[in-house]
């Protein structure tokens, strides 16, 4: 790995992203020794004018995971010790000027490692000013060529609102920074789960002659969350669950479920692969495939319009036109203040061909990937009934994370994402192509919600979601099977 010195620079460190991820990611990064003390130096950056303390003060409360965990306050308290404030507008070169003056005082310190300038730009900011920071970011407070090493940022969605929104801002910058030295972030891609599936469709014989049309009947990307918009309306309210959720991470999933074998496990041929598949999806048929819904009671938030018509719940069924996928709905769904919090994927296969059991409650075989909470991979079968009788019965075969990998700590996905970013890898990050063809797929449908031409339905919170839902997801083949419910092991 590369050595020398390297600073972290969190641009709108007050803000909440900041505080509830990209600062507890860092301090997991350091505790666990992928950040070192000779090396890093981590800057925050905002217009507030607060002191170094003041900061240290308003993240020190989101770092300490384990209150147990000995020596973690002394830990928490050497992390914090690492943290420079520097404030500053996001559109002016002052500050950025006086950034790179700290940058560099750090660089050139005699208590730091020398021979590298890495400079790493943590975008933890409104979308609008990323165009105005990247702009005196590439103007102020590039890395030093004489030191050699990198300049890199990390954006994170809303990537736009649409197509055009979005290429245009893709293209401003473009103008600055090379792809490689951009890292979109989802942070569904860091996910233990999601980053198992390739290992589990290509590293598996088992999967290979099932996973296609001929074999899988339907597949389910379920997003669910039982609380509501809470304290973030205004920023929901102006996107909404599709470009909240599903244009990004549900999308993201599928890709990953669907995509072809890529030639190598290099970056670029993975999202070579997710590019290709991700351009085979059509639109999908508002009229017949896609329920929307908002729960009672979102209007109430004094952040919401009274006459919002933002879809807070959205099932929406793709259809990827490819030699593998033709023909298999590919369902996702996500929803706030439904019944339970939880991601999965659900693939379901089609029928045994000449049933020989007779037995009419038998289900069809499903493979369920938990993503969270207690991640799990079960496979839905059914067997015979322990007994004396010849029946059968629907059982599973299981691998439940927390009793298979006992005492095994499953990272953050920001803090994996991040040490990839430092890393130079970018596989787990979204490349413009990638972002193009995803807008590319929801946009005429966005448009449609935007321009109140399609109304979502209302559910009650706390439910499954409306009715209409459920239906259509029988209408494009999904049998649920009934009397039969996995429980996650408890140890
Ligand atoms: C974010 C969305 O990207 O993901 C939130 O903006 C959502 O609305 C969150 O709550 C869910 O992330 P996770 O990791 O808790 O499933």
């Amino acid at each position: 790995p590369e050595t020398g010195c390297l600073s972290i620079i969190v641009l709108g460190a007050s803000g909440d992203l900041a505080k509830k991820k990209t600062f507890p990611a860092l301090f997991n990064l350091y505790r666990q020794g992928f950040l070192q003390s000779n090396e890093v130096h981590i800057f925050g950056y905002a217009r507030t004018k607060i002191s170094d303390d003041e900061l240290r003060n308003r993240i020190r409360g989101y770092l300490i995971n384990d209150k147990s965990a000995p020596g973690q306050s002394e830990q928490v308290s050497e992390f914090l010790q690492l943290i420079k404030y520097v404030s500053g507008s996001y559109d002016t070169e002052e500050g950025f000027q006086l950034l790179d003056k700290e940058i560099s005082a750090h660089e050139s310190s005699k208590n730091s490692l020398e021979g590298s300038s890495r400079r790493l730009f943590y975008f933890a900011l409104p979308p609008s000013v990323y165009p105005s920071v990247s702009r005196m970011i590439k103007k102020c407070c590039m890395n030093r060529s004489d030191l050699g090493g990198w300049t890199r940022i990390v954006v994170e969605k809303p990537f736009g609102k649409d197509l055009d929104s979005s290429e245009k801002l893709s293209a401003q910058i473009g103008e600055l920074f090379e792809e490689p030295q951009i890292y979109r972030i989802d942070h569904y891609l860091g996910k233990e789960l999601v980053q198992n599936l390739l290992v589990l469709r290509f590293a598996n014989r088992m999967f290979l002659p099932l996973w296609n049309r001929d074999n899988i009947d339907n597949v389910q990307i379920v997003f669910r969350e039982d609380f509501g918009t809470e304290g973030r309306g205004g920023y929901f309210d102006e996107y909404g669950i599709i470009r909240d959720i599903i244009q990004n991470h549900l999308l993201q999933v599928l890709c990953l479920v669907a995509m072809e074998k890529p030639v190598s496990l290099k970056p670029e041929h993975i999202r070579d692969e997710k590019v290709k598949v991700c351009s085979s999806i059509s639109t999908p048929n508002q009229r017949e495939e896609v329920v929307l819904g908002q729960y009672d009671g979102y209007r109430d938030d004094p952040t919401v319009p009274d006459h919002s018509n933002t879809p807070t719940f959205a099932t929406a069924v793709l259809r990827i036109h490819n030699e593998r996928w033709e023909g298999v709905p590919f369902i996702l769904k996500a929803g706030k203040a439904l019944n339970s919090r939880k991601a999965e994927i659900r693939v379901q296969f089609k029928d045994v061909p000449g049933d020989i059991f007779k037995c009419k409650k038998q289900g069809r075989n499903e493979f369920v990937i938990r993503l969270q909470p207690s991640e799990a991979m079960y496979m839905k079968l059914t067997v015979k009934q322990p007994g004396l009788e010849m029946s059968t019965a629907q059982s599973e075969l299981d691998l439940s994370y927390r009793q298979r990998y006992q005492g095994v700590t499953i990272p953050e996905a920001y803090e994996r994402l991040i040490l990839d970013t430092i890393r130079g890898d970018q596989q787990h990050f979204v490349r413009r192509d990638e972002l193009k063809a995803a807008w590319e797929i929801f946009t005429p449908l966005l448009h449609r919600i935007d321009d109140g031409e399609m109304k979502p339905l209302p559910y009650n919170p706390g439910s499954r979601g409306p009715a209409e839902a459920d239906e259509l997801l029988s209408k494009v083949g999904y049998v649920q099977t009934h009397g039969y419910i996995w429980i996650p092991p408890t140890l």
